[in-house]
């Protein structure tokens, strides 16, 4: 039996809805064959898949993250707008394909306004200049005479995209990154970029492009923390090579979060040293599992019910770390590493689509600091001595009075009794377990065959103090009313 404890006033603060983002890049099959496919059948007349996009407003992204990804690190943004039959095919050199620029940022900003979702552009700082990336926001942001602004209007937009969300650069540490950087240069540059970008809109919020280890990201927080709103961190993960796949994949979520620690105090402690007052949080804007196609071009992942438990597990963490973090977007929404999957005839919904749109949908404003007492094991090889058996996040909806439970049994082998006791507030009888699981570690969905789903069991006897039992490999998320 494990024991869970929630106390309706201990609050961990307040979860950014942002973090359940989403990224879309100029990538593989994400944007053509994925959300905009021309002369489908299943689009519409300006080519973007309806059945797509109705999957994708089930997971109601609140931001989305453009063009790349390495993409950006080598894409000129003024290829992929004005007259279509105008716009170069160009070579892409990240991923070593060819680019025919059909879409481009005015289709981008429609395909946001019809979720709606905050549209977030990350600036190409490899083969990119300063002057680009001004002109990028002037194109996007500004409502005047100026030169940009004006093409925009031509362009057949009359109104300011008022892009507020704006990244500095990708992965620019990386020597798979078009023109990557050392940190020291990167950080001198990225300050460049961030002035001249916001003299151009002052409103507009800035993403530091972290490394995810802590040489760089103290270097680029050191260089910028006074004019930046968030450091971004990356993170994919998988199975650990020469250890239980299924146990070793769930424990990377915990390898993370510790990380993912060590950069908040380096924050807290840059802010300090350099006397900055402003808010400061993470980006974490790519994150998945993603490792039987890693060091690919072809990166479709066919997730299975272990990555879909994993999925859930980080997006847990995040919300238990809502201090910390302030944004973070899924990599990448359809079809590379995508919960969505299509085909020219069709598509159908990824195990870890379920999880994603129980977090989103099925969750409340304040995140709640649950008591957890329960097995673990050991996944030392990822530093991670001690792993829990039961993962627990609990938000709260104090207007709609609900309670969310997001519970993962990871216990391959044997169901959870789980002793569940609220305090606070009393809870009434009736509720709803939204149950996620499937018959084996491997179970996956696939065109026709969904064999990981989200069923819904109605409680008739919840209350403050009761017993839940899950299933192995599941996930569980409980709604409950309180009274
Ligand atoms: O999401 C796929 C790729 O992973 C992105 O282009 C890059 O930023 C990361 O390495």
């Amino acid at each position: 039996m494990a024991r869970v404890k929630i106390d309706l006033d201990r609050r961990l603060g307040i979860i950014d809805r942002k973090v359940y983002g989403m990224f879309i890049e100029h990538l593989g099959r994400c944007i053509y064959g994925g959300i905009y496919e021309a002369g489908s059948p299943l689009s519409d007349e300006n080519g973007i898949r309806r059945d797509v996009l109705e999957a994708s407003r089930g997971l109601q992204p609140p931001i989305m993250r453009y063009p790349g990804g390495n993409f950006v690190s080598d894409y000129h943004w003024l290829d992929g707008v004005g007259p279509e039959e105008k716009r170069p095919v160009r070579t892409e050199h990240a991923w070593r394909t060819v680019e025919t620029n059909e879409f481009g940022t005015n289709e981008f900003i429609e395909y946001c306004r019809l979720f709606p979702t905050e549209p977030y552009i990350c600036a190409n700082m490899g083969t990119g200049t300063m002057d680009e990336a001004a002109a990028w926001v002037e194109y996007c942001n500004r409502d005047d005479e100026t030169s940009y602004a004006k093409l925009r209007v031509e362009h057949g937009f009359e109104r300011p995209h008022k892009v507020i969300y704006w990244g500095l650069g990708n992965e620019m540490y990386g020597d798979w990154q078009v023109g990557h950087k050392t940190a020291e240069d990167y950080a001198k540059d990225a300050r460049r970029f961030a002035q001249v970008m916001q003299a151009t809109d002052e409103d507009i919020k800035l993403v530091l492009c972290g490394g995810g280890y802590l040489h760089w990201d103290r270097i680029a927080l050191e260089h910028c923390a006074d004019l930046v709103d968030y450091i971004s961190y990356h993170v994919y993960w998988g199975r650990v090579p020469d250890q239980d796949p299924y146990y070793s994949n769930l424990a990377q979520p915990y390898a993370s979060e510790q990380y993912l620690k060590f950069l908040w105090y380096l924050i807290q402690q840059v802010k300090r040293e350099k006397r900055v007052n402003r808010p400061l949080q993470i980006a974490v804007d790519e994150w998945n599992v993603w490792y039987r196609t890693h060091g690919t071009t072809h990166i479709e992942e066919r997730y299975d019910l272990t990555d879909s438990l994993s999925v859930t597990i980080y997006m847990n963490m995040m919300r238990r770390n809502c201090q910390a973090i302030g944004m973070a977007c899924l990599a990448q929404l359809v079809n590379v590493l995508g919960p969505i999957f299509t085909s020219q005839e069709g598509m159908f919904l990824q195990t870890i689509y379920h999880p994603l749109r129980l977090a989103v949908q099925k969750s409340g404003p304040i995140a709640l600091d649950a008591f957890v007492d329960c097995g673990t094991y050991n996944a030392d090889y990822s530093g991670v001595p001690e792993v829990p058996y039961l993962d627990v996040t609990a938000t709260f909806d104090e207007s709609a009075k609900k309670l969310f439970v997001s519970m993962v049994n990871l216990n391959k082998d044997e169901a959870q009794e789980v002793d569940l006791q609220v305090r606070g507030g009393d809870i009434g009888s009736s509720g709803i377990a939204y149950i996620v699981t499937g018959e084996s570690p491997e179970a996956t969905n696939d065109f026709g065959k969904q064999d990981v789903t989200c069923q819904e069991q109605p409680l008739s006897d919840a209350s403050a103090k009761f017993t839940y039992t899950m299933p192995p490999m599941s996930h569980v998320l409980l709604e409950l009313e309180v009274t």
